[in-house]
């Protein structure tokens, strides 16, 4: 006790470290897939009023929570109101559970920068790329390897610590990202046909909004933000009194809507032009195997799936580093250990809950984990995408749903309201319709997102 607490160097660096777990994979894979899916335009004008409206009060009122109480996700509930520490305690579990897939996937992502280091072969004949994908995630020992180097580079991240760790890595590698991004938006834009996709995401066609596309936009607004399972209190917890978090967090929603949208101009004209518009519903497999195969009957395609794979490891890099930090934080202050201490402690379990994901997925190979292999039932769906549907589906609207009522209505808005003013210090113009979508709005959106996921049956498949 009585150790000085860390902090942001600096508010850029903050907002950085906080785009960096918001640009995930979420954004460059999931957001351009989901445009495909749901009807183009219409997708992303719901889309974004959604992160206007809902994600970004939500964000506000997690920061408002991190910031007053300078406390990790648990500590920072226990201290506002004992009886809410399960809260945190379940945003503790959500995080933990995200972090066993993502860093298998991050392993995926590493192998696939190795492959197109190497060339870019993936194998001739039909179905070479599907083929190559699925050879390649049921071989026991080879996706183990790489989440171990995923997970390993997160921990030196996350060792060197919030300022001198995830702040100096956060500044080099987002700039990084999206100079990456950018290059691959105009090798899209140029190339003949193009047009033909960006007119599908600019033609907003009324027609196509449909509850599945408030649905599908509401959640991944969430996921893609990183809200509803306290990074943003975590990293709230991090920044000085003096800062701005209105702008804060305007910044940080921007951004991550920017590159989201960015993703989709880059990523889904490229598919009109080889695949046309049947390309676009491929959904799960749709990186790691619709587009090695875009690239592939591009010219210069090896270079643009270099640049593409690189851009998604740097984001989900950055993701995870919030993901495991979020839950370093916890351990360090309510157990008065090391940094090091806590993330291998906790980074060892998660590790090994993905490997059993993994695992369960190399039958063929005869090692099967029959116990984590839900597969059968839910037509050959590998784990991993199970617990995503579980964390995304369940977990991080619950979330987003206990801090909304635990800010609206257990400490109260008007507290709230008064951190996020930093005590008179800013003005906060628009506190009243905060407040409003906090205590009413985001609630009841959300428990009707929870009804139609889950009381539809579709909570896991
Ligand atoms: N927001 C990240 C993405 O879009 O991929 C994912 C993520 C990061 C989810 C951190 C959850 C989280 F706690």
């Amino acid at each position: 006790m009585g150790e000085k607490r860390s902090q942001w160097a600096s508010n850029v660096g903050f907002i950085l470290a906080a785009a960096g777990s918001a640009v995930g994979l979420g954004n460059i894979w999931k957001f351009p897939g989901k445009v495909g899916a749901y009807g183009g335009g219409a997708f992303i004008l719901c889309y974004i009023i959604i992160v206007a409206f809902i994600g970004f009060p939500v964000m506000l009122a997690e920061l408002s929570i991190g910031r007053k109480t300078q406390k990790n996700l648990v500590g920072a509930f226990h201290q506002l109101n004992k009886k809410w520490t399960f809260a945190g305690g379940i945003g503790v579990l959500t995080l933990f559970v995200i972090m066993s897939y993502y860093c298998i996937v991050g392993g995926w992502v590493l192998k696939y920068v190795w492959v197109y280091l190497t060339g870019g072969h993936f194998g001739t004949g039909e179905n070479a790329y599907q083929n190559y994908f699925a050879e390649f995630i049921s071989e026991p020992i080879q996706p183990l390897v790489l989440g171990v180097v995923f997970m390993a580079i997160c921990i030196f991240v996350i060792v060197k610590g919030v300022s001198s760790g995830i702040e100096r890595v956060s500044k080099v590698l987002m700039p990084a990202l999206f100079i990456l991004l950018i290059a691959i938006v105009i090798r899209a834009l140029t190339l003949p046909g193009a047009m033909e996709g960006v007119k599908f995401m600019l033609e907003i066609d009324p027609a196509s909004i449909s509850g599945n596309t408030l649905v599908g936009a509401l959640g991944q607004a969430f996921f893609s933000l990183s809200v509803g399972m306290g990074i943003i209190v975590t990293y709230g917890s991090y920044v000085p009194k003096t800062e701005n978090l209105v702008k804060s967090a305007t910044w940080i929603c921007v951004l991550d809507t920017l590159v989201a949208i960015l993703a989709a101009f880059a990523i889904i004209p490229i598919v009109f032009v080889t695949l046309g518009a049947d390309g676009l519903g491929m959904g799960g497999g749709f990186a790691f195997m619709a587009l090695p195969e875009v690239f592939a009957s591009l010219p210069g395609g090896t270079i643009v799936g270099l640049v593409f794979f690189v851009l998604l490891f740097l984001a989900a890099l950055t993701s995870a580093i919030s993901i495991l930090e979020s839950c370093v934080a916890f351990l360090t202050e309510e157990f008065h250990i090391s940094r090091l201490k806590a993330t291998l402690i906790l980074a060892v379990p998660m590790f090994l809950l993905g490997a059993g994901y993994s695992l369960s997925q190399s039958d063929a190979r005869g090692i099967n984990l029959p116990w984590f292999d839900f597969s059968n039932g839910l037509q050959m769906l590998p784990m991993n995408a199970v617990m995503e549907k579980f964390t995304d589906n369940l977990m991080i609207p619950l979330g987003a749903l206990l801090f909304c009522l635990f800010v609206g209505w257990v400490w109260g808005a008007k507290n709230a309201a008064r951190e996020i003013e930093g005590d008179g210090a800013h003005k906060f113009a628009l506190k009243k319709p905060w407040s409003f979508i906090v205590r009413f709005l985001a609630p009841l959106v959300i428990v009707i997102i929870l009804y139609f996921t889950l009381g539809r049956g579709e909570g896991l498949s």
